[in-house]
């Protein structure tokens, strides 16, 4: 029996987390023990808890409640309480997911005491370095032992880091394996839009009708924490859903919604909150955010989760950054890269909006890539 400790700790980590833990509950719990650790990172109710409940998460072993705050303040509080879990826990590898301060604190601290770091999600580039996200998958990277990469794309991108893809028997932080697994988050959004719509509730509540809305979110910091970015965004959404008479449902991350007030001019802010097409709403759980994928004509997002299932329920996809680690989706046609220039938004827009001959190449595995994953970890961690 070998055990891994799981570190969630961002709303995506906790979503993808259940691919891994549906895997080990079905197919390997006689070789492979699971403990989670939840940092505390995402700590609102509709960011973290709805998912356990919805999707059948086992609850966390251990939640370090670090909350928010500075990049430094909230890495090392993490780092602090999971090397003691690690000491404690004696895992044979720690599973980290992602990009997020919770991903770079678990790789930290279990590889500086010689625990084997498993990166699902490895790979994946924007190269651009302002990102603090670029920054963690970089690191994380490069102390992990086992790197599971969704796309071709993050195969190639590891290779020209120096990355054997040869692989060893076993893999280690100086011998680390590299494969190319397909995406998990492409196993849950097959496994859970099968039941997202009997569990659903927000198509009736919001009172929405199938391709009568445009879904978006915004979250980056690059938008929200730059005045003159948010003002662009929200002002070009105003004006496209007055041209196209159409309702832009936004479920907002905490984060944007506490600022709209502060970042936005007196004049954005009364026009936004006053257009009864753009509706706001509070974050919503995975059934939920399905249900609003499946039956929105369009997704305007800078989330990289959300642009990836615009692909998945096969919706265009404004992509409101400047670069992006899913590059396939843009290359093929599916989605355009706009940052927050107003110009930039409403042409992706225009040209998205009307258009319907899109093509849906499988980018994104099988569906079957947490099971590859836990066969791999059974195999090959020492
Ligand atoms: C984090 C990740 C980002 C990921 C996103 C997913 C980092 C550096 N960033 O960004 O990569 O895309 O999660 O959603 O790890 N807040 C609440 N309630 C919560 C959580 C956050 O109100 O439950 C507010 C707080 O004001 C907090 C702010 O949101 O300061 C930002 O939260 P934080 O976790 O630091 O970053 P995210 O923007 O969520
Ligand atoms: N999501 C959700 N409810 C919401 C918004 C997003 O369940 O109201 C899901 C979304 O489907 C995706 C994940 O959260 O699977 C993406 O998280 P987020 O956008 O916060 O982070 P990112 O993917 O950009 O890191």
């Amino acid at each position: 029996m070998k055990k891994i400790v799981t570190i969630i700790g961002a709303r995506p980590q906790i979503i993808k987390s259940s691919a891994i833990s549906r895997a080990v509950q079905s197919d390997f719990k006689e070789v492979l023990e699971e403990v989670i650790v939840h940092t505390g990172q995402h700590y609102d109710e509709n960011m973290s808890k709805v998912f356990f409940d919805e999707m059948s998460i086992p609850t966390p072993n251990y939640n370090l409640q670090v909350g928010s705050g500075s990049h430094g303040v909230q890495t090392a509080k993490m780092i602090e309480g999971l090397e003691k879990i690690f000491l404690d826990e004696k895992p044979d590898g720690v599973v980290v997911y992602g990009d997020t301060n919770s991903t770079i604190a678990g790789a930290l601290a279990a590889a500086k005491i010689h625990i084997p770091v498993i990166h699902i999600e490895a790979g994946l580039r924007s190269f651009n370095k302002a990102m603090p996200e670029e920054i963690n998958r970089i690191a994380c990277d490069h102390m992990s032992s086992l790197l599971f990469t969704p796309t071709k794309t993050g195969i190639d991108n590891l290779a020209n880091e120096g990355f054997s893809l040869e692989l060893a028997p076993k893999a280690t932080i100086d011998s680390p394996n590299v494969y190319h697994c397909g995406d998990i988050m492409y196993d849950n959004s097959l496994h859970f839009s099968k039941v997202a719509n009997d569990f659903q509730t927000v198509m009736e509540k919001e009172s929405l009708v199938k391709d009568g809305f445009v879904l978006m979110t915004v979250h980056r910091d690059s938008n929200t924490d730059i005045a003159e970015n948010m003002e662009a965004i929200f002002t070009s959404v105003n004006k496209l859903s007055k041209k196209y008479e159409i309702e832009f449902v936004l479920p907002l991350h905490p984060r944007t919604k506490s600022k709209l007030k502060t970042q936005l001019s007196d004049v954005a802010y009364t026009e936004v909150i006053n257009n009864p097409l753009i509706k706001i709403i509070d974050p919503v759980g995975f059934m939920d955010i399905i249900a609003l994928e499946q039956n929105a004509g369009m997704l305007v997002t800078d989330s990289g989760g959300l642009q990836k299932e615009s692909f998945f329920f096969k919706k265009p996809c404004v992509i409101l950054r400047e670069q992006t680690e899913w590059i396939e989706i843009v290359n093929n046609g599916n989605a355009i890269l706009t940052g927050a220039d107003p110009d930039k938004i409403i042409e992706a827009f225009d040209s998205l909006y009307e258009y319907n001959n899109f093509t849906y190449p499988e980018y994104y595995g099988d569906g079957n890539a947490a099971k590859f994953i836990c066969q791999k970890i059974v195999d090959e961690i020492v």
